[in-house]
Formats: C-alpha cells, structure tokens, sequence
C-alpha cells in the first residue's frame, strides 16, 4: 500500500480518533490535580499550550472550566473549533508557539497543562526554559500547571513500539509508533508514526518522522531549576493515581509533574 509523508498534526481528525479515548480520564486527573495543588480560585480559567484537536479543550469546557488554548498548527485549530461550535461552546483558540506565545492578560490563568509529551517538540534548552517561564508569567499565583512527559532511559539503548487501534464511526485507525534510542550527546530521540487508516471498506497509509529533546530525570531538574517561579510540588505516573504520589526519579519513564507558579 503506497503511504503518504505528511505532518500527523495536518489530519486532526486522525489524531483525535487515536487520543481520545484517554481524554475523560486525563479530565479527571487535572481536576484532581487542580482539587488538590490549586488556590480554590473560583474563576477556573484554564491554558493549554499546543492545545492540537482540542479533546482536552472540548472536555474541560464541557465541565465548565474558562479554556484558551493554542497551537501552532492552524488545521488542528480549525478542527477544535469546529467540534466546539458543534457542542455549542466557547473557547479563547489561536494559533502560536509554545517558546514565544503571547496569553491575551499575564497572571490571568489558574491551570494550565501540557500533556503526552507534547513539551518534548521544543528542542532546545533555551526554548524549553522560554516555554517554562511563559507559562509562569501567564499563571496567578498559586496557579498550577501539569506537564506530562515521558522520560528517557540513555543506557537502554533499546527501540520501543507502540501500538494502537481505534474506531470512530466508519473510520478505523491503526497508529504504530517506533521510538529509536534517546542520544545522550544530542539530547534528541527519533520517533516514526505509521498510521493505517480504513474508511468505507478503503484504506490508506501515512507517516510521520518527529524529533524530541530528551530528558532523564537529572536533566529534567536543571531544567525546572532555570524557572524558579515555578516549584514543583508533586509527581505523578500516568497511571494519574492521586493516591501514588511519584518522586522525580529514573524509575519509571512516563511522568507528570505538578508545577505551582510561586
Ligand atoms: C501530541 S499533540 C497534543 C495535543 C493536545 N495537547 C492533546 O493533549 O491532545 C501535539 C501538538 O503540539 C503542536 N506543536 C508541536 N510543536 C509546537 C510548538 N512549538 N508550538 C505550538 N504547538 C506545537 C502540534 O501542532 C500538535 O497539535
């Protein structure tokens, strides 16, 4: 079957099928998080940088939070808002960059998150911390923010493969992901996205070659530590079980952390 190179996020309709399903759990989670670190502000305004198809935008809408989010595909965009027109909600949606984006008020929000690795795209240190203090200077005090990333193991050495399946009406979509190891020199990892996708009795292939900046749990806290207007406060495993908090640590690879604007 021929497959087609393009960019996953230029299918937003794709990547929602595959991501959805985790949606209302990773809802509750935040909820949790925000029950639990947040100031009990009753404004319950809410950013999620590279917000993509917006699942997580329509969902916490959808239990009443104030969203805005952005992202710096305009196809994802135009698919969140879309879907929010269609349930009849509201959200503040435009297109931007994680390292350089501009929130209409500063100390105007009382969560924000980034979930699924999504902080990883940024490359380098410099954009990495610029995103960090972005997010600082756009919470209130006491705000929260959950930053959800998979670590990475240098010694390893091993490919990873992932895979998933799921159905949306008559589109079925098989996602494999193959992970090439973490370089501890370039700080970068290689991931290929293999998507399979059967509509109406026809399919189709495309892939999509991604790069990411690592981290291990070292690198992770000299990052954190070029930010001091954020402490962290928590870890968690995207078990996102509130009863099991996690240290920051090497032990486990998929790790959120709870960051609280000082
Ligand atoms: C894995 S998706 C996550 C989307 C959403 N946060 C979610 O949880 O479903 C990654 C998104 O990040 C966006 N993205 C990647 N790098 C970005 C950057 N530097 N600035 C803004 N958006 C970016 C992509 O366009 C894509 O929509």
């Amino acid at each position: 079957m021929p497959t087609d190179h393009r960019d996953w996020y230029d299918t937003p309709l794709y990547y929602d099928i595959i991501f959805d399903a985790d949606t209302p759990r990773e809802a509750t989670f935040l909820e949790n998080v925000w029950a639990s670190y947040g100031t009990k502000s009753r404004t319950r305004r809410l950013l999620e940088p590279a917000c993509g198809s917006g699942r997580l935008i329509t969902e916490m809408a959808r239990r009443g939070w104030n969203v805005s989010g952005f992202d710096g595909n305009q196809r994802m965009l135009d698919f969140a808002k879309e879907r929010l027109r269609q349930e009849g909600m509201k959200a503040r949606l435009w297109a931007d960059w994680m390292q350089s984006f501009t929130a209409p008020k500063t100390a105007h929000y009382d969560l924000a998150h980034c979930m699924v690795s999504t902080f990883k795209y940024l490359l380098t240190e410099a954009d990495a911390t610029a995103c960090l203090q972005r997010v600082a200077d756009s919470l209130k005090p006491g705000g929260v923010f959950a930053l959800g990333l998979h670590l990475s193991d240098y010694a390893s050495g091993q490919e990873a493969h992932e895979r998933w399946v799921a159905k949306r009406e008559d589109i079925e979509v098989v996602c494999n992901t193959h992970t090439w190891p973490a370089n501890a020199k370039t700080r970068l990892e290689e991931m290929r996205t293999r998507l399979k996708i059967t509509h109406a009795g026809r399919s189709h292939m495309q892939e999509t070659r991604w790069n990411f900046r690592t981290y291990d749990a070292r690198q992770m806290k000299t990052l954190l530590r070029r930010v001091p207007d954020l402490s962290l406060v928590a870890s968690y495993d995207f078990t996102h079980d509130m009863e099991s908090p996690r240290e920051l640590d090497d032990s486990y690879a998929d790790i959120v952390l709870i960051l609280v604007r000082n």
